[in-house]
């Protein structure tokens, strides 16, 4: 209600002036003692029915803050108060870079969607290990692994710079995802293509055996990819043993999106960057149908894309994904927003029988 009131404000900034200024300062009032406790009691919905295990790693509930909010590690505190179940943070590169040329991000307010385009601006895998190294909550994380986005970064460069990010983070975190997908770096999108994938997982599970990594591994694909490629990438992921999915980044397809949008007037075309939001829901959602039945239910999902809502977070569920995530739906519906969908999935579970989120899980594919 409050945030509804102030939000007009917020609109009148930019979102590259208005997040670091509302991300910063809330998590310096969630870092603070009593308001902070104050605000988790509030915030947080503590129900045995939301706990989940997935490969081996619990969950407080299955609602997590998606990568691209905390590129640099420094909102775990804020991310914790206002309800998550984890968040991950990053993307986080080899090297520091500063950014594509602003705008990173138009808000698309009638399409509840977002037009993304940093292109991955991170501080540089150095500088936010020691940051996270100094941090402590007790909401588990995951580090979301990427290239640094430098004209000279491709090819074997590219993959040296993977492996950087994954060994430095090796004790961080409580899993990791590999970015594959983030569409707004100049040389595109290189490692989503099946052949050149191949030699990534290969250098990365070398790293993982040599340097002894036993954290959960996964692969995060665009929403809207080809279901031929992505059966190839079901093979490659269960070949080099990870454990599964996150589905799934931005539209990289403008075009596409742009048909999808409900107010497609709202968007131009020459904008840069991928579009998150509402029109990812449902593809996100197919795919990860797509991959639970095709695994036979046997590959981890992390399901993402256009949720706002516990029914969007449970159809997901339902589809396939043990955990899911938001970015959007947070942006537009403001702090309330984990504490509404928790309490909402506890109704959803409860209404079908379940006594916990894990039970739901795939349960489309069982009618
Ligand atoms: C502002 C913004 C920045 C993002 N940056 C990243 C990123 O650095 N790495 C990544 O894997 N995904 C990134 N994403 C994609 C999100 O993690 C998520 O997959 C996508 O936005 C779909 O979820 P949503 O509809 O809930 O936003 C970003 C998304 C947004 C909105």
């Amino acid at each position: 209600m409050l945030y509804r009131l102030i939000r007009p404000i917020l609109y009148r900034f930019q979102p590259d002036t208005i997040h670091p200024i509302v991300a910063g300062g809330s998590e310096l009032v969630a870092r603070t003692p009593i308001l902070g406790r104050v605000l988790r009691r509030y915030f947080r919905v503590d129900d045995a029915a939301l706990r989940t295990t997935v490969d081996g790693v619990t969950y407080p509930n299955p609602v997590g803050l998606s990568a691209g909010f905390d590129k640099d590690g420094q909102n775990l505190h804020f991310a914790e108060t206002f309800g998550f179940g984890f968040e991950e943070v990053g993307s986080i590169t080899g090297r520091e870079y500063q950014g594509n040329p602003k705008p990173w991000a138009r808000r698309m307010v009638r399409n509840e969607s977002l037009v993304v385009n940093y292109g991955l601006k991170s501080q540089g895998v150095e500088r936010v290990a020691q940051r996270l190294e100094r941090t402590h909550v007790a909401m588990p994380y995951g580090v979301s692994v990427a290239k640094s986005n430098l004209p000279d970064c491709c090819g074997d460069v590219a993959i040296a710079d993977y492996v950087k990010v994954y060994v430095r983070t090796k004790d961080l975190g409580r899993y990791a995802t590999i970015n594959l997908s983030c569409p707004n770096t100049t040389d595109g999108t290189p490692f989503s293509e099946p052949e050149t994938l191949e030699p990534l997982l290969k250098a990365l599970t070398e790293a993982r055996e040599q340097h002894g990594i036993r954290k959960p591994t996964y692969l995060k694909i665009n929403p809207d990819i080809q279901r031929e490629k992505l059966d190839r990438i079901i093979d490659l992921v269960q070949h080099y043993r990870l454990q599964g999915l996150v589905i799934g980044n931005l539209i990289k397809d403008k075009a596409r999106a742009h048909a999808l949008l409900d107010y497609p007037d709202d968007h131009d075309l020459n904008w840069p960057g991928g579009i998150s939001g509402k029109p990812v829901r449902n593809l996100s959602t197919e795919a990860i149908r797509y991959v639970y039945s095709k695994t036979h239910g046997k590959m981890t999902i992390i399901g993402t894309g256009g949720i706002f809502t516990g029914d969007h977070a449970y159809e997901k569920i339902r589809a396939g994904a043990s955990l899911v995530q938001l970015i959007t739906g947070f942006i537009f519906g403001g702090p309330t927003t984990i504490r509404n969908i928790n309490k909402r999935l506890l109704k959803l579970l409860r209404r079908d029988g379940f006594t916990n989120v894990s039970q739901a899980v795939g349960t489309d594919h069982k009618k």
